[in-house]
Parts: structure tokens; C-alpha cells; sequence
């Protein structure tokens, strides 16, 4: 890719055991296979400290509280806000597994205020696409292993769905949703197409904040 053309930031949303993780490694794999310089993140990102205790929060080995585990999530993105940003402006393509909207989604879904929930959120860099695999939760229940995680339950997936569903509406101009109960070839192939212009339409324009 041109040095001088950045590279586009796309984060796959949706509920737990939802295809994100196979998504965006497909998707990654996609774009190396034809030139586009990629990477790929996630968040949490359990490598760094707080990430660390984030990991012990989900595996029920610690009681926080919901604001603090909150704002934990949101300062897990800030610190790697700089070498994403970094990353874009050099041209490489990020591919994110969860974002700032999953931070607002679990964390209303437990009872706690929308417009506070995205506070902490404002001013991360802003996604050129999120690709939202929205799925039924009850068919992800008979996903393998589920329910060992914190929130891989039932009810509270329908209401994160809910906000996710949301935030679809509210953000149209970027969020784009696929079925997830969808094939996973058949699923790739139309985010592999939703993808490729984004990752050309990018290149051109300069990076966004989340406001
Ligand atoms: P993961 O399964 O994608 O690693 O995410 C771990 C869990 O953390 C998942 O149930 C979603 C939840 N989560 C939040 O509650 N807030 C956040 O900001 C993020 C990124 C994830």
C-alpha cells in the first residue's frame, strides 16, 4: 500500500460466541492474500495490566464493581490508542475483535447509564466500519463450552444484543450488520466485500474521533 494512505480501522461487534473471532481472522487472511498491509487486535487485550486484571474479573477469580470494571475496559483501549493510531497512519489496515461499543453494551446491558457508559469512550479513534454479526442469542447457547465466561448467559446476551441493536440504528452510517447464523463462507464472502471498499474508501480520508 502507498505510504501515504492510511489504513482503515474495522471492528467486528456482537454477542458472545457470535463468529467474530473466525470472522476477523478470515478477513485478515483475505486482505494479506492481496497485498492489503493488515494486523489484528481485540480488546480486552489481556497481555497488559489491566488487561491482566481485567482476565481475572471474566474468569470470576475477582469481584469489581461495575463502574470499575467499566472504566477498566475503557482504559484497556486508551492504552493502545496511540500505537493503533501509529499503526493506521502507516498504512496498515486494524482489524478489531470488540470495541468501545462492546464496553457500552455489557456494561448498560448490568444496569448502568448509556450516556456514562460512553463517556469514557469519547475521543478513542472512530472505526470506518464496524461489522455487527447480530445472532439470536438462544442459538448461541449450543456453541461449544459456553457459559464458562461471566456473561455467557441467556438473558443478559438479549439485552447486550439489544444495545448492540442500538447503536445499529443510531450509527448507520458506519455499523453494517450480517446474519450470523449465516453460513460462515457465506458470511465471509459478504463482509469480504463490504471490507475491500472500506479499505479503499480509508485511504483517503482522515482518522475520526468517536464523539
Ligand atoms: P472476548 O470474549 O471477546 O475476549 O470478550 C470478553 C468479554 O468481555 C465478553 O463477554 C465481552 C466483555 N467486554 C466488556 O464487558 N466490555 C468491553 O469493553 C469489552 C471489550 C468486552
Amino acid at each position: 500500500m502507498n505510504a501515504n494512505k492510511r489504513g482503515a480501522l474495522i471492528v467486528f461487534e456482537g454477542c458472545d460466541r457470535c463468529g467474530k473471532t473466525t470472522q476477523n481472522r478470515q478477513l485478515f487472511e483475505l486482505l494479506t492474500g492481496k497485498g492489503v498491509d493488515t494486523m489484528q487486535t481485540n480488546f480486552p487485550d489481556r497481555s497488559t495490566a489491566i488487561g491482566n486484571v481485567i482476565n481475572h474479573y471474566l474468569q470470576n477469580n475477582q469481584e469489581l464493581s461495575d463502574e470499575v470494571i467499566h472504566l477498566l475496559f475503557s482504559a484497556n483501549r486508551w492504552e493502545r490508542m496511540n500505537s493503533i493510531k501509529k499503526d493506521l497512519l502507516a498504512g496498515t489496515t486494524v482489524i478489531c475483535d470488540r470495541y468501545a461499543y462492546s464496553g457500552v453494551a455489557y456494561s448498560v446491558a448490568k444496569g448502568l447509564d448509556f450516556n456514562w457508559c460512553w463517556a469514557p469512550e469519547i475521543g478513542l479513534l472512530k472505526p470506518d466500519a464496524v461489522f455487527y454479526l447480530k445472532a439470536t442469542p438462544d442459538e448461541l447457547t449450543t456453541r461449544g463450552n459456553y457459559g464458562e465466561e461471566r456473561y455467557e448467559k441467556l438473558d443478559f446476551q438479549r439485552k447486550v444484543g439489544q444495545i448492540f441493536d442500538r447503536f445499529s440504528e443510531k450509527d448507520s452510517s458506519y455499523w453494517h450488520t450480517f446474519e450470523a447464523s449465516k453460513s460462515q463462507q457465506e458470511l465471509h464472502a459478504q463482509i469480504a466485500i463490504v471490507a475491500e471498499k472500506i479499505v479503499m474508501q480509508s485511504a483517503e480520508k482522515p482518522l475520526g474521533k468517536l464523539a
